[in-house]
């Protein structure tokens, strides 16, 4: 069983990687995450059109801080000439990785011909990886999902072209483009992908645990496992995997452990987007990060209503307080995290 992986040059300490999520995974998220295990970290979808046409915004979302390298940045778009541009300006900008979205099947995304779209155009796909792989020094990696059929078939091809147009690694979510996120992910695909490549392949897909991250590392052959929304409100998972690789014992976060994640989370959002923005932001996220916590609903409440940073704290302060006399009362040993 893999503890490393490699992607091109780089070597990673364990097989782990947070997945690009739009609206989650902005710099403080990918802290959080790498300061518990994570290996490695990739921005939200950045569209290459908008870096192109010198967005303030779009541009601003390639900015991170040391803590979170090595840093994927992941781009979208079909237009070959912008994709290398804005490939170029990733790696100005710092970036480790450049990753190729092919896998959003969002409508606004698809009917530009970009993420999932370029599932459905080899002609189109072959000239985007090309140009991207052409413009850059640092490594290229490419997501996409099964295809627009369950076969896997388009899959398969695109990895096959993303290998021969030079792509240092593939990340593979298993599910049709129309699936969106129902049904469940079908591992067969990236068994089949693993099989058929030699770069390093990277499943993707309802990984919820430690034992889901190894069963499907053994099952496949992946190199590596990406990992979504179970980091939402559970970041620890990178390291638990990382325990379970190497046989050592992964102790719980406590109370303690718990809040001081959360409460670093809420000073790096106030560092990087300004206190009212980053609370607008953190209103609809902070309650992901109580997942399984007793007595959490009024607290989850009083969060979406925070407009200064200190209120942030009041509530997450109040809250410890409580559960560290819920625990005291009830002597409560139900683990605070999942274990499995
Ligand atoms: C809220 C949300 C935003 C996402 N944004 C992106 C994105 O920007 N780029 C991308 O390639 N995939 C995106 N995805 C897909 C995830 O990267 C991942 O492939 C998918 O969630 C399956 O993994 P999981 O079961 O571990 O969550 C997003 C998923 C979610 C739930």
């Amino acid at each position: 069983m893999n503890k490393t992986f490699n992607i091109g040059k780089l070597q990673f300490k364990s097989p782990t990687v947070m997945a690009p999520m739009a609206g989650v995974t902005d710099s403080a998220f990918r802290k959080m995450v790498r300061q518990r295990g994570c290996a490695l970290v990739c921005s939200e979808m950045i569209s290459a059109n908008g870096l192109c046409h010198g967005s303030v915004k779009t541009i601003r979302m390639m900015e991170h801080t040391d803590g979170e390298k090595p840093l994927s940045i992941q781009i979208f778009g079909a237009k070959p000439a912008n994709m290398a541009r804005a490939a170029e300006m990733a790696e100005q900008a710092g970036a480790d990785i450049i990753d190729i979205n092919c896998g959003c099947a969002g409508k606004k995304v698809v009917k530009t011909g970009a993420g999932a779209a370029l599932m459905k155009d080899r002609r189109v796909s072959e000239s985007v990886l090309r140009a991207v792989c052409n413009a850059v020094r640092i490594p290229v990696t490419v997501k996409m999902r099964s295809g627009w059929e369950p076969s896997g078939e388009d899959a398969l091809l695109l990895a096959r072209i993303a290998q021969d147009c030079g792509a240092d690694a593939v990340t593979v979510h298993p599910r049709t483009a129309k699936q969106k996120f129902s049904g469940k992910a079908d591992r067969k695909v990236i068994a089949d992908i693993k099989q058929a490549l030699s770069i390093p392949v990277v499943g993707n897909g309802d990984i919820r645990t430690a034992k889901d991250a190894i069963e499907i590392m053994n099952q496949t052959g992946c190199d590596a496992v990406m990992i979504g929304r179970a980091a939402l409100g559970d970041p620890w998972i990178f390291s638990r995997i990382r325990a379970r690789l190497s046989g050592t014992k992964f102790t719980e976060p406590d109370l303690e452990m718990r809040f001081s994640a959360i409460k670093g989370y809420v000073s790096d959002m106030v560092a990087f987007y300004g206190e009212t923005h980053a609370c607008r932001i953190m209103r609809s996220r902070l309650g992901w990060l109580l997942k399984g916590l007793p007595l959490a609903s009024r607290r989850r409440e009083a969060l979406t209503g925070i407009t200064r940073e200190a209120d942030a704290y009041a509530i997450l302060e109040d809250y410890q307080d409580q559960l560290l006399e819920f625990f005291r009362t009830t002597d409560s040993t139900k683990p605070i995290t999942k274990s499995a």
